[in-house]
């Protein structure tokens, strides 16, 4: 980044080091992050009391590898808050802790209560205060291990968000079935979109060597209800379908199994062409037919409750049906066939466009797939992007949830920040994913939201999903930052339960992550929810999108128009000129609002609606006209590019008020984070302004702020170095 703080914030943050290496040599047990939000620090007071009465032993009914990782949990958990070893017990107790399900005890349904038990379903719980050989306990009950996994996890929490344990009374189950992280990772431990290092999978000396850090990576995904992995990226490598590498993924799966992780494979469409043991890549070959029946039963054999793969075809450079004339669905149907014998499930991605297509990108995977619906096999899931573009900071949703019915819908969401300032910028997604699940579709009138299409109730679907592009890498936070924990923790409440408030999701990742004091929970709650709408401002206010610097993605490049494909290049997404702004989507433009229900294109074709969320996404608008705001077109624009400045701007300060609560090592990283975020929103405005300007001709209002440079100045930077690139570029051919 070339970009530095401005003067006063780097002498400020100098000062902070300065504050923070004395601090470091005085405390080796500085808060790095490595713990997430299971910190299980102690609690002090009344709280710790109320706590320790209803903590005073564990009690395992049953025993498996994910009753012992339960017990560890909790005793873990419980020795980092409350002091004292408890281990495992035989003898209930006052205050135990007892964990069980049906079939270890008849009495757990009776003390738990069959109709919530039977709610809790294959992977729910219940803990309760009850009682049980005459003694007052709290029961972790659930119908299999995993349940009490979850359930464990659960008691760990409202303690350490301090919640009253005297008449617990909790039953919860996850809404989907499938929660997962997809890795964007390769073989060399680069991360495609990576900012958090290299890949924590290290495959090189896998099997033999089970970095812990694979433990406590499964931790922290039960720990919020995860329940899959698949480990490679998307743009896949054949190399993991070889039979050293099925060993070494089956070393991994042994680590996930006892946290109630499935795990997953990218897979290349072609891959027996690819590895050279078949002579063609067709579906309809039989040898290539066999070759994938083979080797789903080779990994079966190795890892016999592997998930299933994940397949990116026919996108940015994939082989897919296509190559053989054949439709998406014919090409999902071929590789599931050789997984549904063994349970697995097929993951297709509906990222799809062509290479020479010149219809608007954003309709193409739409008019593609929506015509096969009921063609998928059972065991398909559609693996749908939140947006019909990619992951922008904003996008409307895309227009084929709801669309395909008699198809098993699963959403993706982004949890690296390709398009949103890597890991420096501190933007809270959950705020982003929930909106995505709360937009009503219309698919069946009002209520079909994507929220109600990806937990299957909307049409009577039982394989359900979610996944998330991981954020996850080396660095000792794990996510690049401090506030990237949140994305993490955030997609897995929201994969259990699309309903999930992310506000409520916020307040709790800040208990567990800094403190429950209330005079910090409010403010940095406050300060994610704000960030959201902070980089839609400053990057792409008003429905604007992918007018990023292209191949990285880092920065603005609205100007870029020298890319050999023209939807590569932000000109095509905004088009402005001299007389207007905007991609006319409307009837008289590409029409990709009649892909949507009528009610929800009515909404987006009204000019006045959303707050303008969706304008210059559907509209081609002139610079003079005026919207609902009572400003210009052009006036709205440069209002709002300022806005997401002075919004940082109040993020940072909030930030700073915080300093004597938070420990100076989170507090530090997190306010230096926050003035490089000051210095590129500035960037992003300025730019852009200086860019729309050199369209429109026209002068800012009174109190819009000239750009710092001139617009050459922002066309000259180059980011040879930024980190995430895809290999290979879905933007190739760019200069930097
Ligand atoms: C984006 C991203 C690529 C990624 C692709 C995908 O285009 O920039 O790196 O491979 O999405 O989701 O497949």
């Amino acid at each position: 980044m070339i970009f530095r703080p401005v003067l006063t914030v780097r002498c400020a943050l100098l000062a902070i080091m300065a504050v923070v290496s004395v601090a470091q040599a005085a405390d080796a047990l500085a808060e790095d992050g490595y713990q997430l939000w299971l910190r299980y620090t102690p609690v002090a007071g009344a709280a710790r009391d109320a706590a320790a009465a209803r903590a005073t032993g564990i009690v395992a009914l049953g025993d498996s590898p994910v009753v012992r990782a339960a017990v560890a949990e909790l005793d873990s958990g419980l020795t980092g808050m409350l002091g004292g070893a408890r281990g495992r017990s035989t003898v209930v107790a006052d205050g135990s802790i007892v964990l069980g399900t049906p079939t270890q005890s008849p009495e757990v349904a009776a003390r738990a209560g069959a109709l919530r038990l039977a709610a809790a379903g294959a992977e729910g719980f219940v803990v309760q205060s009850t009682r049980w050989q005459g003694h007052a306990v709290t029961l972790i009950a659930a119908n299999r291990d995993v349940g009490l996994l979850y359930g464990a996890f659960r008691l760990l929490a409202l303690m350490q968000r301090h919640e009253p344990l005297t008449t617990l009374d909790v039953h919860d189950a996850p809404h989907l079935k499938l929660r997962v992280l997809d890795h964007w990772d390769n073989p060399d431990r680069s991360i495609e979109r990576g900012y958090a290092g290299q890949s924590i999978w290290d495959f090189w000396r896998l099997p033999g060597y089970l970095d812990p850090r694979y433990t406590d990576y499964a931790r922290a995904d039960a720990s919020v209800g995860i329940n899959g992995v698949v480990f490679n990226n998307v743009s896949a490598s054949s190399v993991y379908l070889t039979p050293r590498w099925i060993a070494k993924v089956a070393a991994l799966a042994a680590v996930m199994r006892p946290y109630g992780i499935r795990v997953y494979l990218s897979v290349l469409f072609n891959s027996s062409l690819d590895l050279g043991e078949t002579k063609s890549g067709d579906p309809r070959d039989p040898a290539v037919i066999a070759w994938w029946h083979a080797k789903a039963d080779e990994i079966y054999r190795a890892i016999p409750d592997f998930g299933g793969f994940l397949v990116k075809a026919d996108s940015e450079g994939q082989p897919g049906p296509r190559d053989y004339h054949l439709t998406q669905a014919q090409g999902a149907n071929m590789i599931a066939g050789a997984l549904a014998p063994h349970g697995g499930v097929l993951m297709w991605r509906a990222f799809i466009y062509a290479t020479q297509d010149a219809q608007d990108r954003v309709r193409q995977a739409y008019r593609e797939f929506k015509p096969l619906d009921g063609q998928f096999a059972p065991n398909v899931l559609v693996q749908i992007k939140n947006g019909p573009l990619d992951f922008q900071p904003r996008e409307p949703v895309h227009p084929l949830f709801g669309a395909m019915p008699r198809t098993n819908e699963m959403l993706e969401v982004q949890l690296t920040k390709e398009y949103l300032g890597f890991s420096t910028h501190l933007v809270y997604l959950g705020a982003l994913f929930s909106e995505v699940l709360q937009w009503d579709t219309f698919a069946h009138g009002a209520g079909s939201t994507v929220a109600h299409v990806i937990d299957g109730s909307l049409d009577g679907h039982t394989l359900t999903g979610m996944a998330g592009v991981s954020n996850v890498g080396t660095d000792r936070d794990w996510a690049g930052s401090i506030f990237d924990q949140a994305d993490w923790y955030a997609f897995g409440r929201l994969a259990w339960d699309p309903e999930g408030d992310p506000k409520q999701i916020a307040s709790d990742w800040v208990r567990m992550t800094f403190s429950n004091d209330p005079a910090l929970v409010a403010p940095v709650v406050n300060m994610m929810l704000r960030s959201r709408e902070a980089v839609v401002d400053y990057m792409t206010p008003l429905g604007l999108a992918h007018i990023m610097a292209t191949g990285h993605h880092y920065g603005p490049g609205p100007w870029i128009s020298n890319l050999s494909r023209p939807e590569w290049n932000p000109v095509y997404y905004h088009h402005a000129d001299a007389n207007g702004i905007g991609f006319d989507r409307t009837a008289t433009g590409s029409d990709a609002l009649a892909d949507y229900a009528p009610e929800v294109a009515r909404r987006l074709a009204d000019t006045t609606a959303d707050d303008l969320k969706y304008l210059l996404w559907f509209h081609h608008l002139r610079w003079s006209d005026h919207l609902v705001s009572g400003r210009t077109v052009w006036d709205e624009l440069t209002f709002r590019y300022s806005r997401g400045v002075s919004t940082v701007r109040g993020m940072a300060s909030s930030w700073d008020s915080l300093k004597s609560r938070i420990d100076p090592q989170r507090f530090y990283e997190t306010a230096a984070f926050l003035g490089e975020q000051q210095a590129e929103a500035q960037w992003w405005r300025d730019a852009c302004i200086a860019y729309f300007a050199s369209q429109s001709k026209l002068p800012l209002a009174a109190g819009i702020a000239a750009p710092e440079h001139p617009l050459a100045w922002y066309e000259e930077q180059v980011y040879r170095y930024a980190p995430g690139r895809s290999q290979p570029d879905p933007d190739h051919g760019v200069a930097h």
